[in-house]
């Protein structure tokens, strides 16, 4: 049971706020288990009974559960995806670029590999008997609800659900709600690409690039009003940040991100998207009835190349980075460090409420696959669409990876739940 608790700790060791001495005795614990063995082996020749023992336990006990599943490299993997264009149905158009036409099929066939494990592969029906009797749902924007469509299609070779999403709902495009009957489980989305409170400002209405208002200090009802029944939440958010915004804050405007007006002072994104991720994790921790296991999935990088996304940039690219070409760029590390010091902050507060908070540390991972997005093939070709998407993810595509990740901590997250009793 110990060791338990050790798997669960050294998992989020990075990112886990270590508050108890207890805490840190067991990461000592477990990094002295992790490190003899290796000071052992440099000079194995003598190698004796005791050493064997240990190196015994270390196998049978930690050396799989201990494993950064976020480290690694994408390796080939001729098998290829889970699904297709024609076996899932539930690929919407603008993920669809199989039907529309993308002719390359080296980017189906890549695998995340993690330096110190395999990530086993994802197996819908454990995951639907691990969500059994449960209600799972993503907050946020489309590349959360990329991730939950994903899911629908992995899940589809086991069990179809029923839409149900008019029971709750007049607006079916942005918030969706499946019902998978056989197992009683519930997965949606609630749309909110801020979390917080959020209207047009700009006089000519809605576009791309129009200006908003943001209430950063009011989360957004249409999520934090029904997110507290949910058992499972997958929290997410990044590209709307970016956009011309006016920043409120009791109700009073404090700034702004590119509005251009002289007497407002730019803030900056960052500052916007800072303050909406407080707002979040704080409005999730005051949640009376709220028992459920929160996962933070970290910011998705674009990849506009030949120009900025409103001037022409895409991604035509067919193959992943390698490490020495992939480069963290400035921008993508800010927004990134930017939520997940929001999410160290209020961790400890979580822990502290019984509230368990993970993160799917998917930057970096989905930094290395330019080779992922749409770009011109999330629409027919005679349809006249102004940019290529180089933001969300092809279905399938490497996002899959993502629900791999989910299925492989919700495991975990039940043997320590379970190893508590
Ligand atoms: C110790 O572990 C290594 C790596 O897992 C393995 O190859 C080796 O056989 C083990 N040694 C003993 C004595 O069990
Ligand atoms: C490791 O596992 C093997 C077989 O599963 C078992 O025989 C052995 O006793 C275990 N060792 C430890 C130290 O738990
Ligand atoms: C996230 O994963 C990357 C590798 O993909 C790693 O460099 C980084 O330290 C991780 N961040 C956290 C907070 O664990
Ligand atoms: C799936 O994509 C192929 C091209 O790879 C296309 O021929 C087929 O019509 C598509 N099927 C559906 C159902 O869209
Ligand atoms: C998938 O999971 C189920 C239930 O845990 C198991 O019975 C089955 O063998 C697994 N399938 C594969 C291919 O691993
Ligand atoms: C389905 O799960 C919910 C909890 O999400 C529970 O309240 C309800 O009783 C379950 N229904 C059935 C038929 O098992
Ligand atoms: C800023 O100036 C505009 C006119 O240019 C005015 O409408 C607005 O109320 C001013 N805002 C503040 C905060 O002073």
């Amino acid at each position: 049971m110990k060791v338990r608790a050790n798997e669960v700790l050294i998992l989020n060791g990075k990112y886990t706020a270590i508050n108890t001495p207890k805490g840190i005795v067991l990461v000592l614990f477990t990094l002295l288990l992790v490190m003899l063995p290796l000071s052992l082996m440099r000079n194995s020749n003598e190698s004796s009974p005791t050493i064997s023992t240990i190196n015994n336990s270390l196998e049978n006990s930690t050396e799989v559960k201990q494993c950064n599943i976020f480290t690694g490299k994408w390796v080939p993997y001729p098998e290829g995806p889970y699904y297709s264009n024609d076996t899932c149905h539930w690929i919407i158009n603008e993920e669809n670029c199989m039907k529309f036409g993308r002719p390359d099929r080296e980017f189906l066939h890549w695998r995340w590999k993690p330096d110190e494990c395999e990530l086993p592969l994802f197996n819908a029906t454990q995951f639907l008997q691990l969500v059994k009797g449960k209600k799972m749902v993503f907050v946020g924007d489309s590349v959360g609800k990329n991730q939950m469509q994903s899911l629908l299609c992995l899940l589809s070779q086991v069990s179809e659900p029923e839409d149900i999403s008019l029971k709750y709902t007049s607006d079916v495009t942005y918030f969706k709600r499946y019902y998978y009957a056989d197992h009683n489980f519930t997965l949606a989305n609630l749309w909110s690409p801020y979390f917080v409170k959020a209207s047009d400002a700009d006089p000519n209405g809605h576009t791309f690039d129009s200006i908003m208002r943001i209430y950063l200090d009011e989360a957004d009802e249409a999520w934090a009003s029904e997110v507290e029944d949910f058992d499972i939440v997958m929290i997410s958010a990044g590209h709307w940040f970016f956009r011309p915004l006016l920043y409120y804050e009791n109700g009073q405007l404090v700034g702004c991100n590119k509005c251009g007006k002289e007497n407002v002072t730019d803030l900056s994104y960052l500052y916007g998207y800072k303050k909406a991720f407080r707002t979040a994790f704080q409005t999730l921790i005051d949640l009376k009835r709220f028992k459920g296991v929160t996962y933070f999935r970290t910011f998705s990088p674009a990849h506009f190349e030949n120009g900025d996304w409103n001037k022409g940039g895409n991604c035509v690219r067919t193959k992943p980075y390698t490490k020495e070409e992939m480069k963290l760029d400035e921008f993508v590390l800010e927004v990134y460090l930017t939520a997940v010091e929001e999410f160290k902050a209020i961790e400890k507060e979580a822990t502290q409420r019984g509230l368990q908070f993970s993160m799917l540390n998917t930057t970096e991972i989905m930094l290395l696959r330019p080779d992922g997005h749409p770009n011109n093939f999330g629409h027919a070709r005679d349809e006249n669409k102004k940019y290529n998407d180089c933001v969300h993810w092809c279905l399938p595509g490497p996002v899959d990876t993502w629900n791999e990740f989910l299925l492989y901590m919700l495991e975990l997250g039940q043997t320590s739940s379970s190893s508590k009793l």
